[in-house]
């Protein structure tokens, strides 16, 4: 990979932190709707690994965010059209949001709901609850923002594979290749 190549391509740290939450909110997603027609028991082990998940999901994601302050992603592409770069930064900058605020919400949910209990990650170590109330009207709140955000979440993911689908095999441009460096 040549000096040019590689300045137009995310850091290693970056590529793998992608995939790696990328797979994981994608479980959780598969996780939550598996769980709806579940019986109870198996319910309730299935949100473990949900709410655990999320978590990591949290944590990744402050990661991730950290990681992105120290290695600067590549410039966009000088290819791309004025709206088409506003709009990739406006969606980014809201997954990164989003990233936090579902896990977040979940957490909150989790604290009102569970009244205070802490969130088990895979039986290794406990992750403090939430300071909130245990009302309905909190259960209420957090139980509507989880879902909001969640499907808001899922309508950027949308939006964001049919944008790499759409530059990968209408425009061909190096826009997938910065994240999956093996197409170059
Ligand atoms: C829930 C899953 C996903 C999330 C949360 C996510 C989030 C993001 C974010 C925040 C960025 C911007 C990185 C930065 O500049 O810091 C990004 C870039 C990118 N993502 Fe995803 N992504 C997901 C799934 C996918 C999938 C499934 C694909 C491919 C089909 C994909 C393809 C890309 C590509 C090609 C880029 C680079 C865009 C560029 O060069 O500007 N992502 N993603
Ligand atoms: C990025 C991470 C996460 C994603 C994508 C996600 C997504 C979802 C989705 C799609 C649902 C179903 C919503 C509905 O139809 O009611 C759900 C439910 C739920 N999630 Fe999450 N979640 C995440 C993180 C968390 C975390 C960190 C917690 C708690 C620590 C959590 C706790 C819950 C709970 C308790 C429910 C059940 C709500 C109900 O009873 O209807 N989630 N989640």
């Amino acid at each position: 990979m040549s000096t040019t190549d590689s300045a137009l391509s995310y850091s290693r740290g970056a590529i793998i932190l992608h995939w790696l939450i990328a797979l994981l909110i994608l479980g959780n997603f598969i996780g939550a709707w598996t769980a709806e027609d579940l019986p109870r028991d198996a319910k309730l082990v299935v949100m473990g690994y949900h709410k655990a998940t999320g978590i990591v999901i949290l944590l990744l994601t402050l990661v991730r965010i950290g990681w992105r302050v120290v290695y600067r992603p590549p410039v966009l592409l000088q290819t791309l059209k004025t709206w088409e770069a506003a709009l990739a930064r406006v969606a980014h900058a809201l997954f990164y949001a989003l990233m936090l605020a579902v896990p977040l919400a979940g957490l909150g949910l989790h604290s009102a709901f569970s009244q205070g209990k802490p969130v088990s990650l895979f039986g290794l170590i406990d992750f403090p609850a939430l300071p909130v109330g245990f009302d309905k009207p909190t259960i209420g709140l957090f139980h509507e923002l989880h879902e909001v955000t969640a499907t808001a979440m899922l309508v950027l993911l949308g939006l964001h594979v049919a944008a790499a689908l759409k530059h990968q095999f209408i425009d061909r441009d190096s826009t997938m290749a910065r994240m999956l460096p093996f197409l170059r």
